[in-house]
């Protein structure tokens, strides 16, 4: 009897903890730099750099509050995409999102940039950490369009040299195409 009481319970139990553990994915690994969000001004100089128009997709790759997608879409008309590994941050620029009205232009994918297959985009956006952008080359340079247009702020590709740089409010934005060499 007490056997079957036991069975019993453990059964509702599982039956209750299983449909909240479905609900949330876990989570993927940590991130690889925390999150610092690009002035507003940086952000409009870093777009303005890569010459953005309605036609282009603009990747964020790490994409924080989703700052960058959505101004893309609000001043320029492009599509935007950010991809963000923490859960937190794609909340956030789903917020913001739904307050600036650009939803059927920009999206936002809770992955890893390093995985996310990156291949439809037409300009790439970059803060991140000087290990992390030399980490990234192979895969731009491997998926990317020749002649995408990729803009980091703040750091450089070691010996990649930018076709240009700019100095805004002193912070420095550096713009590449691919392939990047
Ligand atoms: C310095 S913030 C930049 C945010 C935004 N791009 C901006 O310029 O305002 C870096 C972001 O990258 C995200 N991140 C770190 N590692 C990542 C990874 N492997 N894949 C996707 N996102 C990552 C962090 O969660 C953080 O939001």
């Amino acid at each position: 009897m007490r056997l079957r009481a036991f069975v019993l319970s453990f059964a509702i139990l599982a039956a209750l903890v299983a449909p909240s553990s479905a609900q949330q994915p876990a989570p993927l690994r940590s991130p690889d730099v925390i999150f610092v969000p690009t002035p507003q001004e940086v952000v409009d100089a870093m777009l303005k750099l890569a010459k953005v128009t309605n036609s282009d997709v603009v990747y964020d790759l790490g994409s924080g509050d989703g700052r960058i997608p959505i101004t893309a879409a609000r001043t320029y008309g492009a599509r935007g995409v950010g991809i963000d590994i923490d859960p937190q941050r794609i909340r956030e620029a789903t917020e913001n999102l739904k307050a600036s009205g650009q939803e059927s232009r920009v999206r936002f994918l809770n992955q890893d940039l390093f995985t996310t297959n990156i291949s439809e985009a037409t300009v790439v956006t970059l803060y991140l950490l000087p290990s992390l952008n030399l980490k990234l080359i192979p895969k731009l340079n491997a998926e990317l369009k020749p002649g995408t247009r990729v803009v980091s702020h703040a750091f450089d590709m070691g010996d990649a040299k930018p076709i240009s740089t700019q100095n805004v409010n002193g912070r420095t934005i550096y713009f590449w195409t691919i392939p990047i060499k």
